[in-house]
């Protein structure tokens, strides 16, 4: 089975955040013939500013663009909030318009909140701005997860068992997406 790179990045700099601790779960879920690098760089990014964006931008920012273009796959779990996607997060993003690192990258689009909404118009958003940066939002591998703090244990397990499938059949569509992504570029 071919190795498959995936960069897992979480919406929220919370310690104790529900996303993050969900986005740790996939990754206890997956195959093992997907391998995850957790981005860690979020809150450190400058904010996004044009003038800053000279001779490939400052480092971090660079580090970012070369982790996405070294992925074959990308997961985002994302809190919402003030029914937008988190400042962070869309910051990250923003230094992405003007490269192609997510052109046709498999992209599996999570939002969970303890809210009966789940984040939708968080999700909402991040999949216009996904979509603006041409990532391949795959098919079945958007998820919007009401009420996450009923699903997970304090220890960061699921204990909600169709939430467990759901999560399952999101790393199968990333999985596919991304051996057809290889097939293609011939990077298999
Ligand atoms: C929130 N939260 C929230 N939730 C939501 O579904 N829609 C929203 O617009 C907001 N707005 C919002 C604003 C502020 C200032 C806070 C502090 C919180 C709740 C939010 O989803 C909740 O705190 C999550 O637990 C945050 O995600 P993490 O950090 O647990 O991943």
């Amino acid at each position: 089975m071919n190795e498959i790179k995936v960069l897992a990045i979480s919406g929220s700099l919370r310690q104790k955040s529900s996303n993050t601790a969900l986005m740790n779960a996939i990754i206890g879920l997956a195959p093992e013939n997907m391998k995850f690098t957790i981005y860690g760089g979020l809150g450190d990014l400058p904010h996004f500013n044009p003038d800053l964006d000279v001779d490939e931008g400052p480092a971090s920012v660079r580090e970012l663009r070369t982790q996405l273009r070294e992925a074959d796959g990308v997961l985002l779990c994302t809190p919402e909030y003030g029914n937008g996607v988190p400042g962070v997060l869309k910051n990250a993003l923003d230094w992405l318009v003007s490269t192609t690192v997510f052109m046709n990258k498999p992209t599996a689009v999570i939002s969970a909140s303890p809210s009966p909404m789940g984040g939708d118009k968080a999700h909402a958003s991040l999949l216009l701005t996904l979509k603006m940066i041409h990532a391949k939002i795959v098919d079945r591998g958007i998820l919007i997860i009401p009420y996450i703090t009923m699903k997970m244990n304090k220890g960061g397990a699921i204990t909600d068992n169709e939430l467990k499938q759901e999560l399952l059949s999101v790393l199968q569509e990333l999985e596919q997406a991304c051996f057809l992504k290889q097939e293609e570029t011939g990077s298999a």
